[in-house]
């Protein structure tokens, strides 16, 4: 017997599940810091044309594969064209090294949220605390596991019991945090300035590495090229509108991103002006608990904020552990828990490494960096373009974009955007594309500075 393809209730459970997948750490750690350095306003404002644009089409050609074949990535693209099926391996690989380093971080951020939860949030201000935390050898590598076991949990559900149902409630929470944290923030004397140095155009801080960065962000933020989106896609019923969902997906991405700068720039502005510079696990974890100890009612705000943290991280982690496990299932035709058992197993002895890369085994250095560093240099900077780029060639070039934008008009929807699309995919997203390897690549050996 062939058993049904798991598929979202509805546009709702899908549009939050999706969104849960984008709204991640890099909305919260990456977008307010990249903002506030690379001019603010005018950084806001590249970002918004190439989420409508760029981030679009990439978006919704994904899911549109995924609806249209109804497979994960590692067989969508070989029903697609024979002579793509590299593609899905490449494709197949991203996710499952991204998995592994993902629960690492997640584990840090169960740590952080115990600690202020506790009421212990001051020690973790202390200069040497984060240092010492991930150098350890236990306490790193149980939390990986427990985060990593709570995304599994969540997977063994099934679609929509497990990560429609979760995502239809966290996704909510996650924003109401959002805005309450940000809204205090804007009471805190001094955080006007704080929100004018985030926001005020600085066109003196603007160049092209900017604009680099911008892409490189956005294309992460959208979780585009890990294999995520085209599973999500392929559980998509086919009289959903996939553009009017994507339309609400980029909104609750942009806008989480956008208001964590509400958050974080203005309090780090008025509590710890030097550190305006870091972004990244320095900012999350050495910078806002410093922030935190200054700002009235500061261990509550920082217990609450990290609650969020993890919200947003595991509604990442599970989407990027479905993706594995749809793979799996695909390719394997296993059942869902024993795909979600294996994939769990693997990714402990992948993640082994990264959560003992800042202490046990911090000597070890591969190209010069520990290994949490070089497995997200290797997915984000190297694959995730490549994937992405070859995708638009089979899409662009080789099916032609016209198959792509049958799938997404087949019931008569509107798709206001198609000749972006035709564009985008053919002449300018393989350009962006290349930008970013050649970006990302140079940036991580101090080639070029952003
Ligand atoms: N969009 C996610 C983020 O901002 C990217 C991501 C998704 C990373 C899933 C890992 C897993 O964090």
């Amino acid at each position: 017997m062939k058993e049904q393809r798991s598929n979202f209730s509805g546009k709702m459970g899908f549009i939050l599940a999706a969104a849960g997948s984008a709204v991640g750490l890099g909305n919260l750690w990456r977008f307010p810091y990249l903002a506030a350095q690379h001019g603010g306003g005018i950084f806001i404002f590249v970002y918004l044309i190439l989420v409508v644009t760029f981030g679009f089409s990439m978006l919704i050609m994904e899911l549109a594969i995924g609806r249209k074949t109804k497979q994960s990535s590692i067989t969508a693209y070989t029903k697609l064209n024979k002579k793509f099926g590299f593609l899905g391996v490449l494709a197949a690989i991203v996710p499952i090294i991204i998995l592994p380093y993902y629960c690492v971080i997640g584990g840090w951020v169960i740590k952080y949220m115990i600690v202020f939860m506790s009421g212990q949030g001051k020690a973790a201000a202390a200069d040497t605390y984060f240092g010492a935390f991930t150098g350890g050898t236990i306490e790193p590598l149980v939390f990986f596991v427990v985060f990593l076991l709570a995304t599994m949990a969540i997977v063994l559900g099934g679609v929509q019991k497990g990560v429609e149902r979760v995502s239809k409630i966290l996704m909510p929470v996650l924003l109401i945090l959002t805005v309450g944290i940000s809204v205090y923030v804007a009471t805190i004397d001094g955080a006007w300035e704080g929100i004018k140095y985030y926001l005020w155009p600085d066109f003196s801080n603007f160049s092209m590495s900017t604009v680099c960065a911008a892409m490189g962000q956005l294309f992460f933020s959208m979780s585009i090229a890990m294999g995520i989106m085209v599973s999500y896609g392929s559980y998509v019923k086919d009289d959903i509108d996939l553009n009017g969902c994507v339309n609400h997906i980029e909104i609750f991405d942009t806008a989480v991103a956008f208001l964590s700068g509400f958050m974080i720039v203005p309090a780090v502005f008025v509590f710890q002006p030097d550190k305006l510079n870091t972004g990244g696990p320095g900012l999350m974890f050495a910078t806002l608990p410093l922030v935190f100890e200054k700002m009235p009612f500061g261990q509550v705000i920082g217990a609450v904020f990290f609650v969020l943290v993890l919200l947003a991280a595991l509604t990442s982690s599970i989407s990027i552990m479905e993706a594995i496990v749809s793979m799996v299932m695909d390719k394997f035709k296993m059942k869902r828990w024993m795909a979600v058992v294996g994939v769990t197993a693997f990714s402990v002895v992948l993640g082994i490494p990264s959560a003992w890369g800042f202490g046990l085994w911090g000597d070890v250095k591969i190209l010069g960096m520990d290994f949490l560093t070089f497995f997200d240099f290797v997915a984000n900077s190297i694959l995730m373009p490549i994937v992405a780029l070859a995708t638009c060639i089979l899409v662009g070039w080789v099916l032609k974009t016209k198959t792509i934008e049958e799938e997404i008009t087949k019931n008569g929807e509107k798709f206001a955007r198609k000749g972006i699309f035709h564009v985008m995919i053919r002449y300018i997203a393989p350009v962006f594309l290349i930008m970013i390897l050649v970006f990302y690549t140079l940036a991580q050996f101090g080639l070029v500075k952003y």
